[in-house]
Protein backbone atom coordinates (compact mmCIF):
# COMPACT_ATOMS: atom_id res chain seq x y z
CA UNK A 1 0.00 0.00 0.00
CA UNK A 2 1.11 3.77 -0.72
CA UNK A 3 2.45 5.59 2.21
CA UNK A 4 0.21 8.39 3.34
CA UNK A 5 2.34 11.33 4.49
CA UNK A 6 0.42 13.40 6.52
CA UNK A 7 0.74 17.11 7.85
CA UNK A 8 -0.85 18.14 11.27
CA UNK A 9 -1.71 21.43 12.74
CA UNK A 10 -2.16 21.67 16.63
CA UNK A 11 -3.65 25.67 18.14
CA UNK A 12 -6.20 24.55 20.31
CA UNK A 13 -4.48 26.19 23.79
CA UNK A 14 -0.89 27.40 23.77
CA UNK A 15 0.84 26.00 21.48
CA UNK A 16 1.44 26.30 17.16
CA UNK A 17 2.75 23.00 16.52
CA UNK A 18 2.79 21.72 13.40
CA UNK A 19 4.26 17.83 12.23
CA UNK A 20 4.42 15.72 9.36
CA UNK A 21 3.61 11.63 9.69
CA UNK A 22 3.71 8.55 7.57
CA UNK A 23 0.90 6.29 8.14
CA UNK A 24 0.24 7.27 11.61
CA UNK A 25 3.89 6.15 12.84
CA UNK A 26 6.23 7.94 11.94
CA UNK A 27 7.46 11.43 12.60
CA UNK A 28 9.03 12.84 10.47
CA UNK A 29 8.83 16.15 11.81
CA UNK A 30 7.13 17.87 14.77
CA UNK A 31 7.60 21.54 15.43
CA UNK A 32 6.47 22.90 18.70
CA UNK A 33 6.10 26.77 19.39
CA UNK A 34 5.03 26.90 22.71
CA UNK A 35 3.38 30.63 24.54
CA UNK A 36 4.25 29.40 27.48
CA UNK A 37 6.56 32.13 28.56
CA UNK A 38 3.86 34.60 27.37
CA UNK A 39 1.00 33.57 29.67
CA UNK A 40 3.12 33.03 32.36
CA UNK A 41 3.12 37.07 33.46
CA UNK A 42 -0.80 36.40 33.49
CA UNK A 43 -0.37 33.26 35.55
CA UNK A 44 -2.93 31.45 33.07
CA UNK A 45 -3.38 31.09 29.57
CA UNK A 46 -5.40 34.42 27.92
CA UNK A 47 -7.78 33.09 25.12
CA UNK A 48 -6.73 36.30 23.14
CA UNK A 49 -3.41 36.50 23.62
CA UNK A 50 -3.17 32.76 22.57
CA UNK A 51 -5.57 33.27 19.09
CA UNK A 52 -2.93 36.45 18.29
CA UNK A 53 0.63 34.38 18.70
CA UNK A 54 -1.19 31.32 16.99
CA UNK A 55 -1.43 33.76 13.52
CA UNK A 56 1.84 35.34 14.40
CA UNK A 57 3.89 31.86 14.12
CA UNK A 58 1.58 29.49 11.73
CA UNK A 59 3.12 29.89 8.76
CA UNK A 60 6.73 29.76 10.01
CA UNK A 61 5.58 26.24 12.16
CA UNK A 62 4.04 25.33 8.93
CA UNK A 63 7.26 26.24 6.76
CA UNK A 64 9.69 24.61 9.15
CA UNK A 65 7.61 21.05 9.68
CA UNK A 66 8.10 20.45 5.74
CA UNK A 67 11.51 21.64 5.90
CA UNK A 68 12.36 19.37 8.78
CA UNK A 69 10.79 16.72 6.94
CA UNK A 70 12.93 17.45 3.65
CA UNK A 71 9.58 17.32 1.62
CA UNK A 72 7.81 20.07 -0.34
CA UNK A 73 4.29 20.96 0.41
CA UNK A 74 3.10 19.13 -3.02
CA UNK A 75 4.56 15.77 -1.17
CA UNK A 76 2.07 15.87 1.33
CA UNK A 77 -0.96 13.50 0.94
CA UNK A 78 -3.75 15.34 3.72
CA UNK A 79 -4.03 18.08 5.68
CA UNK A 80 -5.37 17.60 9.14
CA UNK A 81 -5.94 19.96 12.20
CA UNK A 82 -6.78 20.22 15.34
CA UNK A 83 -11.08 21.39 15.37
CA UNK A 84 -11.84 20.75 18.95
CA UNK A 85 -12.21 20.95 22.13
CA UNK A 86 -10.24 23.41 23.02
CA UNK A 87 -9.98 27.72 22.87
CA UNK A 88 -12.94 28.83 19.96
CA UNK A 89 -10.51 31.73 18.93
CA UNK A 90 -7.12 29.27 19.64
CA UNK A 91 -8.88 26.33 17.06
CA UNK A 92 -9.96 28.88 14.09
CA UNK A 93 -6.60 29.38 13.65
CA UNK A 94 -5.57 25.96 12.72
CA UNK A 95 -8.62 25.25 10.94
CA UNK A 96 -8.74 28.17 8.70
CA UNK A 97 -5.26 27.36 8.09
CA UNK A 98 -5.42 24.09 7.25
CA UNK A 99 -8.62 24.84 5.13
CA UNK A 100 -6.58 27.10 2.75
CA UNK A 101 -3.90 24.71 2.79
CA UNK A 102 -6.08 21.56 1.44
CA UNK A 103 -7.98 24.11 -0.94
CA UNK A 104 -5.18 25.33 -2.21
CA UNK A 105 -3.16 21.89 -2.84
CA UNK A 106 -6.33 20.56 -3.63
CA UNK A 107 -5.73 17.85 -1.24
CA UNK A 108 -8.19 16.12 1.63
CA UNK A 109 -8.75 17.70 4.66
CA UNK A 110 -9.36 15.65 7.80
CA UNK A 111 -10.51 17.78 10.91
CA UNK A 112 -9.01 15.64 14.10
CA UNK A 113 -10.58 15.66 17.89
CA UNK A 114 -7.65 16.66 20.31
CA UNK A 115 -8.51 14.00 22.45
CA UNK A 116 -8.07 11.34 20.13
CA UNK A 117 -5.27 13.07 19.36
CA UNK A 118 -3.86 12.46 23.06
CA UNK A 119 -4.50 8.79 22.69
CA UNK A 120 -2.93 8.41 18.93
CA UNK A 121 0.62 9.85 20.83
CA UNK A 122 0.84 6.02 21.79
CA UNK A 123 0.77 4.76 18.54
CA UNK A 124 4.03 7.28 17.83
CA UNK A 125 6.12 6.24 20.57
CA UNK A 126 4.63 2.37 20.17
CA UNK A 127 4.60 1.04 16.67
CA UNK A 128 3.21 -2.33 17.61
CA UNK A 129 0.35 -0.68 19.70
CA UNK A 130 -2.82 -2.04 18.94
CA UNK A 131 -6.45 -1.64 19.96
CA UNK A 132 -8.31 -2.99 21.89
CA UNK A 133 -6.62 -1.17 24.91
CA UNK A 134 -8.16 0.67 27.69
CA UNK A 135 -7.18 4.35 27.55
CA UNK A 136 -6.53 7.34 30.62
CA UNK A 137 -6.59 10.58 29.51
CA UNK A 138 -5.03 12.96 31.83
CA UNK A 139 -5.03 16.37 30.97
CA UNK A 140 -5.38 20.07 31.72
CA UNK A 141 -8.78 20.27 30.25
CA UNK A 142 -9.81 16.22 30.31
CA UNK A 143 -9.82 13.22 32.93
CA UNK A 144 -11.80 10.34 31.07
CA UNK A 145 -11.25 6.35 30.96
CA UNK A 146 -11.65 5.46 28.01
CA UNK A 147 -12.51 1.79 25.82
CA UNK A 148 -11.23 1.73 22.27
CA UNK A 149 -12.31 -0.41 20.84
CA UNK A 150 -10.67 0.30 17.24
CA UNK A 151 -9.22 2.93 15.77
CA UNK A 152 -11.75 5.40 15.22
CA UNK A 153 -14.18 3.76 18.24
CA UNK A 154 -14.40 5.27 21.89
CA UNK A 155 -16.66 4.11 24.29
CA UNK A 156 -15.98 6.66 27.74
CA UNK A 157 -16.34 4.65 30.96
CA UNK A 158 -15.80 7.05 33.17
CA UNK A 159 -14.47 11.33 33.13
CA UNK A 160 -14.20 13.94 35.92
CA UNK A 161 -17.81 14.83 37.62
CA UNK A 162 -15.89 18.43 38.11
CA UNK A 163 -12.05 19.68 37.73
CA UNK A 164 -9.80 18.08 35.46
CA UNK A 165 -6.79 16.60 37.06
CA UNK A 166 -4.05 18.90 35.08
CA UNK A 167 -6.72 21.72 35.90
CA UNK A 168 -6.74 20.77 39.77
CA UNK A 169 -2.70 20.90 39.63
CA UNK A 170 -2.52 24.24 37.48
CA UNK A 171 -4.80 25.55 40.42
CA UNK A 172 -2.95 24.18 43.85
CA UNK A 173 0.86 25.12 42.25
CA UNK A 174 -0.94 28.58 41.34
CA UNK A 175 -2.29 29.03 45.09
CA UNK A 176 0.68 27.59 47.05
CA UNK A 177 3.17 30.54 45.00
CA UNK A 178 4.54 27.97 42.55
CA UNK A 179 3.36 29.97 39.09
CA UNK A 180 2.00 28.67 35.74
CA UNK A 181 2.23 25.93 34.60
CA UNK A 182 1.60 23.78 38.02
CA UNK A 183 1.82 20.03 36.86
CA UNK A 184 5.75 20.48 35.75
CA UNK A 185 6.64 22.69 38.92
CA UNK A 186 4.67 20.27 40.99
CA UNK A 187 6.22 17.12 39.57
CA UNK A 188 9.84 18.75 40.49
CA UNK A 189 8.78 20.29 43.94
CA UNK A 190 7.36 17.11 45.01
CA UNK A 191 10.36 15.27 44.42
CA UNK A 192 12.14 16.58 47.02
CA UNK A 193 8.90 15.59 49.94
CA UNK A 194 7.43 13.17 51.81
CA UNK A 195 3.80 12.25 51.50
CA UNK A 196 3.18 12.50 54.91
CA UNK A 197 0.67 15.26 54.86
CA UNK A 198 -3.45 13.48 55.17
CA UNK A 199 -5.61 14.43 52.25
CA UNK A 200 -9.44 13.53 51.20
CA UNK A 201 -9.53 11.06 48.92
CA UNK A 202 -12.99 11.16 46.47
CA UNK A 203 -15.33 8.81 46.19
CA UNK A 204 -16.79 8.49 43.28
CA UNK A 205 -19.40 5.92 42.21
CA UNK A 206 -18.42 3.53 38.99
CA UNK A 207 -15.21 4.65 36.87
CA UNK A 208 -15.58 8.45 37.47
CA UNK A 209 -13.56 10.95 39.30
CA UNK A 210 -13.30 14.06 41.06
CA UNK A 211 -10.62 16.29 41.50
CA UNK A 212 -12.17 19.35 43.03
CA UNK A 213 -12.33 18.43 46.69
CA UNK A 214 -8.70 17.61 46.98
CA UNK A 215 -7.85 20.50 45.58
CA UNK A 216 -9.72 22.50 47.96
CA UNK A 217 -8.52 20.80 50.85
CA UNK A 218 -4.69 21.40 49.78
CA UNK A 219 -5.48 25.30 49.38
CA UNK A 220 -7.22 25.44 52.13
CA UNK A 221 -4.39 23.80 54.13
CA UNK A 222 -2.04 26.08 52.79
CA UNK A 223 -4.51 29.37 53.66
CA UNK A 224 -4.19 28.10 57.25
CA UNK A 225 -0.53 27.76 57.56
CA UNK A 226 1.67 29.10 54.74
CA UNK A 227 4.48 28.07 56.43
CA UNK A 228 3.69 24.16 55.96
CA UNK A 229 6.15 22.15 53.79
CA UNK A 230 5.25 22.77 50.37
CA UNK A 231 7.44 19.85 49.22
CA UNK A 232 5.39 17.13 51.12
CA UNK A 233 1.91 18.85 50.35
CA UNK A 234 2.91 18.73 46.67
CA UNK A 235 3.89 14.90 47.20
CA UNK A 236 0.63 14.32 49.37
CA UNK A 237 -1.74 15.65 46.39
CA UNK A 238 0.66 14.13 44.23
CA UNK A 239 0.03 10.81 46.00
CA UNK A 240 -3.48 11.26 46.01
CA UNK A 241 -4.12 12.29 42.74
CA UNK A 242 -2.50 8.94 41.60
CA UNK A 243 -4.06 6.51 43.79
CA UNK A 244 -7.30 7.75 43.05
CA UNK A 245 -6.49 7.01 39.30
CA UNK A 246 -4.76 3.51 39.94
CA UNK A 247 -8.13 2.39 42.04
CA UNK A 248 -10.25 3.38 38.91
CA UNK A 249 -7.87 2.00 36.40
CA UNK A 250 -7.61 -1.50 38.16
CA UNK A 251 -11.44 -1.51 38.77
CA UNK A 252 -11.51 -0.93 35.08
CA UNK A 253 -9.23 -4.03 34.30
CA UNK A 254 -11.91 -6.01 36.30
CA UNK A 255 -15.10 -5.05 34.66
CA UNK A 256 -13.42 -5.24 31.06
CA UNK A 257 -10.95 -7.53 31.21
CA UNK A 258 -9.05 -5.55 28.95
CA UNK A 259 -4.70 -5.69 30.18
CA UNK A 260 -3.43 -2.94 28.13
CA UNK A 261 -3.62 0.37 29.89
CA UNK A 262 -2.94 3.79 27.91
CA UNK A 263 -1.84 7.34 29.63
CA UNK A 264 -2.12 10.09 27.32
CA UNK A 265 -2.43 13.84 27.91
CA UNK A 266 -0.41 16.23 29.63
CA UNK A 267 -0.54 15.12 32.75
CA UNK A 268 0.69 11.63 31.68
CA UNK A 269 4.61 13.69 31.90
CA UNK A 270 4.20 13.37 35.36
CA UNK A 271 7.27 11.23 36.82
CA UNK A 272 5.54 9.61 39.79
CA UNK A 273 2.19 9.23 37.79
CA UNK A 274 4.95 7.38 34.95
CA UNK A 275 6.20 5.53 37.88
CA UNK A 276 3.09 4.21 39.77
CA UNK A 277 1.33 3.22 36.70
CA UNK A 278 4.76 1.05 35.65
CA UNK A 279 4.69 -0.38 39.41
CA UNK A 280 1.22 -1.55 38.74
CA UNK A 281 2.35 -2.94 35.35
CA UNK A 282 5.78 -4.80 36.81
CA UNK A 283 3.03 -6.80 38.71
CA UNK A 284 2.61 -8.26 35.53
CA UNK A 285 -1.26 -8.66 35.60
CA UNK A 286 -1.35 -5.30 33.27
CA UNK A 287 0.74 -4.14 30.69
CA UNK A 288 1.09 -0.02 30.53
CA UNK A 289 1.68 2.40 27.68
CA UNK A 290 2.83 6.00 27.91
CA UNK A 291 4.05 8.67 25.21
CA UNK A 292 7.60 9.38 25.28
CA UNK A 293 7.62 13.37 26.95
CA UNK A 294 7.20 15.34 24.21
CA UNK A 295 4.35 13.62 22.75
CA UNK A 296 2.41 14.15 26.36
CA UNK A 297 1.44 17.59 26.11
CA UNK A 298 -0.22 19.32 22.99
CA UNK A 299 1.88 18.94 19.84
CA UNK A 300 0.97 18.09 15.59
CA UNK A 301 2.50 14.65 15.59
CA UNK A 302 -0.14 13.18 17.48
CA UNK A 303 -2.94 15.20 15.21
CA UNK A 304 -1.44 13.60 12.26
CA UNK A 305 -1.27 9.84 13.81
CA UNK A 306 -5.26 10.25 14.79
CA UNK A 307 -6.34 11.88 11.37
CA UNK A 308 -4.36 8.63 9.40
CA UNK A 309 -6.59 6.16 11.01
CA UNK A 310 -9.39 8.68 10.42
CA UNK A 311 -8.76 8.82 7.28
CA UNK A 312 -8.35 5.20 6.56
CA UNK A 313 -11.88 5.21 7.73
CA UNK A 314 -12.71 7.90 4.81
CA UNK A 315 -13.77 10.57 7.50
CA UNK A 316 -13.04 13.17 5.63
CA UNK A 317 -14.05 16.93 6.50
CA UNK A 318 -15.34 19.43 4.01
CA UNK A 319 -14.29 22.78 3.91
CA UNK A 320 -16.85 24.27 5.86
CA UNK A 321 -15.63 22.55 8.75
CA UNK A 322 -16.01 24.80 12.03
CA UNK A 323 -14.17 24.84 15.58
CA UNK A 324 -15.98 23.27 17.69
CA UNK A 325 -14.66 24.41 21.45
CA UNK A 326 -17.07 22.00 23.31
CA UNK A 327 -16.31 18.73 21.32
CA UNK A 328 -16.88 15.63 22.66
CA UNK A 329 -14.86 11.85 21.98
CA UNK A 330 -16.87 10.34 19.66
CA UNK A 331 -18.61 12.87 17.99
O1 LIG B 1 -2.47 17.80 27.22
P1 LIG B 1 -2.11 19.18 27.58
O2 LIG B 1 -0.83 19.75 27.01
O3 LIG B 1 -3.25 20.18 27.24
C1 LIG B 1 -4.61 19.84 27.28
O4 LIG B 1 -5.10 19.23 26.31
O5 LIG B 1 -5.23 20.14 28.32
O6 LIG B 1 -2.04 19.20 29.16
C2 LIG B 1 -1.65 20.32 29.88
C3 LIG B 1 -1.72 19.95 31.36
C4 LIG B 1 -1.53 21.14 32.26
O7 LIG B 1 -2.52 21.11 33.26
C5 LIG B 1 -0.14 20.90 32.85
O8 LIG B 1 0.02 21.46 34.14
C6 LIG B 1 -0.12 19.39 32.89
O9 LIG B 1 -0.70 19.00 31.67
N1 LIG B 1 1.25 18.84 32.99
C7 LIG B 1 1.70 18.15 34.05
C8 LIG B 1 3.05 17.84 33.79
N2 LIG B 1 3.38 18.36 32.57
C9 LIG B 1 2.25 18.96 32.09
N3 LIG B 1 1.07 17.77 35.19
C10 LIG B 1 1.78 17.07 36.09
N4 LIG B 1 3.09 16.76 35.93
C11 LIG B 1 3.76 17.12 34.80
N5 LIG B 1 5.04 16.79 34.65
ZN1 LIG C 1 -3.99 18.56 25.01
Amino acid sequence: MKDIVILGIESSCDETSAAVVVNGRKVLSNIINSQINIHTTYGGVVPEIASRCHIEVINQVVKEAIKQAELKLEDIDVISCTYGPGLVGALLVGVSYAKGLSYALNKPLVGVNHIAGHIAANYITYPDLEPPFLCLIISGGHTHLVKITDYTNFEILGRTKDDAIGESYDKVARVIGLGYPGGPKIDKLAYEGIANIELPKAKVEGLNFSFSGIKTAVMNLYHKNPEIDKANLCASFEKVTTDMLLDKVIKAVEETKIEKIVLAGGVSANTYIRKQFQELGNKGNVKIYYPELKLCTDNAAMIAAAAYYDYREGQISKLNLNAVPNLKLGG
